[in-house]
């Protein structure tokens, strides 16, 4: 028999797989029984019960043998811990900030940052909101304004930088609130909300300046950087012959604080941190996480936890690690494209994205359809997706109106190191089979809401 030759050369991981976790395909009926169970609510199965989980990247990475190495040379003492400062040295290394306040995940870094920087009537404007930070900004007495360019509130819309800041907004903001009411800008690498899309290095420098004029410090949402600066290096001119790692150190340095979420990028289970340049935040900041966290030098993090985090951080800017990362972002949202199914364009970092209104159109907003779709799916294969839209947006923290953002998104977020592109195939013809019976689906209604970051615990019926 002989084969045709093939007109490309493919890519693989940089890595065999060494130790497997065995997963459970569930029946129909089941599925069925525990989608009722759960409220029609992904984050309220139980994780025995999904096949393909792809809820989330976030502290769900495969970590690599280095990793787990570095787990047995915890140094677990209460104070002053080795792992600490291989942990300091990495992020001084790799993002460039001088000082280092370790902290258990991202949210908790930014509510250190929020109880901090930011008074009772102050503005925060931003490249779109996140959940989490938005709320910290919140409670702490500040609103969130968003000076996204209007390209990223559209799906289709295939603009290189969807992450980026409208410069003309960010000026109208200033000059409304006056700089004295804006503790910092507050900037995403790869936008979550928007579906995984970065920000530019010319966008970055051109906020830099612009804060510089006003005395406003830019305080960076790290969480996804790396991937952000593997989009500059495929798509800004100028920076094709760049190392990643190179491209993030420069990306961070128009910044002068970032908070991290350690569990993306960084390819561990658990961890995060506040770093920044500017000594009179670290004093305050490394103060305050001894009331909320644990002593400054590891800040609710076990120092296995902390090395994990230092090892993670070299392996995670690796050229060939992050190519074939969001490459199989790419490969399973080509074939999706491919189908004609709609999805968000370009295809982000860390997720491919449904266009849930695209997807159902005949379900109004108000019924939630992305939150329906991920439903759906989950019953149709026990793929576990997530919903990205007006679950996720809550209310209006001053009206109470619900938010009903123009991005109606289901989320297929792709873990690290976890899955083959067998499986990526296997979600992908889930997602078909779902399309093709598209007429048949209905809407939900909400019947139990909790005050905070709804999503995670909210409640469902099918709409009549
Ligand atoms: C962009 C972004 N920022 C912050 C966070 C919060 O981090 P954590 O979940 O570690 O508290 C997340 C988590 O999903 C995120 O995606």
């Amino acid at each position: 028999m002989s084969y045709p030759k093939p007109s490309r050369r493919s890519w693989a991981e940089p890595w065999k797989i060494k130790m497997v976790e065995p997963i459970r395909m569930t029946t129909l009926p089941e599925r069925q029984k525990f989608l009722i169970e759960a409220g029609y609510n992904t984050f309220l199965l139980r994780s025995e019960d999904v096949y393909i989980d792809l809820l989330t990247d976030s502290g769900t990475s495969a970590m690599s043998d280095r990793q787990w190495a570095g787990i047995m040379l915890g140094d677990e003492a209460y104070a002053g811990s080795r792992n600490f400062y291989n942990l300091w040295e990495a992020v001084t290394q790799y993002y460039g900030y001088k000082y280092l306040v370790p902290t258990h995940q991202g949210r908790a870094a930014e509510h250190i940052l929020s109880r901090i920087m930011i008074h009772p009537g102050d503005v925060i404007p931003g490249n779109m909101y996140f959940t989490t930070t938005r709320l910290h900004q919140e409670l702490a007495g500040g609103t969130f304004v968003d000076v996204i360019i209007d390209e990223a509130h559209d799906p289709a819309n295939p603009h290189p930088f969807k992450g980026n800041v409208d410069l003309a907004k960010l000026q109208r903001v200033i000059d409304r609130a006056g700089p004295g009411k804006i503790p910092y800008v507050s900037i995403a690498g790869t936008v979550n909300m928007a579906g995984g899309q970065p920000q530019s290095m010319e966008n970055m420098c051109a906020v830099r300046e612009l804060c510089q004029a006003h005395d406003i410090p830019v305080v960076l949402d790290a969480t996804r950087a790396v991937e952000n600066a593997y989009f500059i290096q495929q798509r800004e001119p100028g920076y094709e012959a760049k190392k990643v790692a190179e491209i993030l150190k420069e990306y961070c340095s128009y910044t002068d604080t970032c908070t991290m979420s350690a569990k993306k990028d960084t390819l561990v289970n658990i961890g995060g941190w506040l770093a920044t340049n500017d000594q009179g935040l670290f004093e305050e900041a490394r103060n305050l996480v001894v009331v909320y966290e644990g002593l400054h030098t590891y800040g609710g993090l076990a120092g296995r936890d902390m090395e994990a985090m230092a090892r993670g951080i070299a392996e995670s800017v690796e050229d060939d690690h992050i190519r074939t990362r969001i490459g199989q972002v790419e490969y399973l949202g080509n074939h999706l494209a491919d189908w004609g199914i709609p999805i968000v364009q370009p295809i982000g970092g860390h997720a491919v994205f449904l266009d849930a209104k695209a997807y159902y159109p005949h379900i109004p907003q108000s019924q939630y359809p992305a939150q329906a779709l991920a439903g759906d799916i989950y019953t149709d294969s026990g793929v576990r997706t997530m919903e990205r839209g007006a679950v996720s947006a809550g209310r209006d923290a001053k009206t109470g109106e619900e938010h009903f953002p123009k991005l109606e998104l289901v989320r297929l977020t792709i873990p690290r190191r976890v899955y083959t592109q067998a499986h990526m195939d296997v979600v992908a013809e889930s997602v078909l089979e779902v399309y093709e019976r598209r007429e048949h689906a209905r809407g939900l209604r909400m019947v139990y809401e909790p005050k905070y970051l709804r999503f995670f615990q909210a409640r469902f019926e099918r709409a009549s």
